[in-house]
C-alpha cells in the first residue's frame, strides 16, 4: 500500500478517540495533518463541539482552515486526547519524534493530555529501539549550541545541525535543533534525562508515555 494511503488510514481510524464537547490536541507532521484534515471533516458532519491545541503554527494554520476551534497553549490546561505522529516506535513504546520540528510543544501537549495517540505508517515501526541507531532531535537555544554540541559528543553522539533550504532549521519556538545521532542508547529515560540536564537544551524528542495509544496499519509484525 502506498504510504500515504496508510498515513490517511492511521489518521481516519484515530477520530474514533475524539468525543464531542472534548478538547483534542493536534500534533504536527505530515500523518497529523491527514488527522486534523479528517477531523475537520468529522467535527462540520457531526456538528462536534470540540476545541483544539495546535502542537505547531502549521498544524494551527491547517485546523484553521478546516474550521476547527483553536485554543491557544497557554489557556489550555488539560486536553482529553492527542493525536500525533512519529518518527520512531518500538515494542516497549520508546517513541522518537522531532523530524518535523515541532518536538517541545508536542511533547508539553502530549504531557497535559489525558489521552496520547500516536499515529503512524508502518516504516517508522521497530521491534527494540535499543538494538538501532537511533537519532535523537534536540532543541537548543541559539546561544548554546556551540557548548550543547560538546557536551552531546561527550553522550556518544554525533550531532548535526538541523537546516531547511540550506538555511539552519529555526523551531516555532526560535530554537534550533541538533539531531544527534547515537549507535545504540541502552536506557532511554536516563538519555531523556541526562540530554535535558545539559545547559540551552530545551527539549528532547525521546518520548516515554505511559499507556499510550498506537495506532498502526494492520497485519505488522
Ligand atoms: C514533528 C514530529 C512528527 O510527528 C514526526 O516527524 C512524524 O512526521 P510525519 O507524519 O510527517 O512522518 O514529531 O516534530
Amino acid at each position: 500500500m502506498d504510504i500515504e494511503d496508510e498515513k490517511k488510514i492511521v489518521a481516519k481510524k484515530a477520530l474514533k478517540f475524539v468525543k464531542p464537547s472534548t478538547i483534542v490536541g493536534l500534533g504536527s507532521g505530515s500523518t497529523a495533518a491527514y488527522f486534523i484534515e479528517a477531523l475537520g471533516k468529522l467535527a462540520k458532519k457531526k456538528k462536534l463541539k470540540i476545541k483544539c491545541v495546535a502542537t505547531s503554527k502549521e498544524s494551527e494554520r491547517i485546523a484553521k482552515k478546516v474550521g476547527l476551534k483553536i485554543v491557544a497553549l497557554e489557556k489550555a490546561d488539560k486536553i482529553d486526547v492527542d493525536i500525533d505522529g512519529a518518527d520512531k516506535i518500538d515494542n516497549q513504546r520508546i517513541i522518537i519524534k522531532g523530524m518535523g520540528g515541532a518536538l517541545t510543544r508536542e511533547k508539553y501537549v502530549a504531557s497535559i493530555s489525558r489521552k496520547f495517540v500516536v499515529i503512524a505508517d508502518h516504516r517508522k515501526f521497530v521491534k527494540d529501539l535499543r538494538k538501532e541507531k537511533v537519532i535523537v532531535p534536540v532543541e537548543v537555544l541559539p546561544f548554546a549550541v556551540n557548548n550543547v554540541k560538546k557536551e552531546l559528543k561527550k553522550l556518544g553522539a554525533k550531532t548535526k545541525m538541523r537546516k531547511k533550504n540550506k538555511r539552519i532549521f529555526v523551531t516555532d519556538n526560535g530554537n534550533y535543533i541538533i539531531d544527534s545521532e547515537f549507535r545504540k542508547i541502552k536506557n532511554f529515560k536516563k538519555m531523556a534525562v541526562k540530554l535535558n540536564n545539559i545547559p540551552g537544551v530545551v527539549e528532547n524528542g525521546i518520548f516515554l508515555f505511559k499507556g499510550v495509544k498506537v495506532i498502526r496499519p494492520k497485519n505488522l509484525f
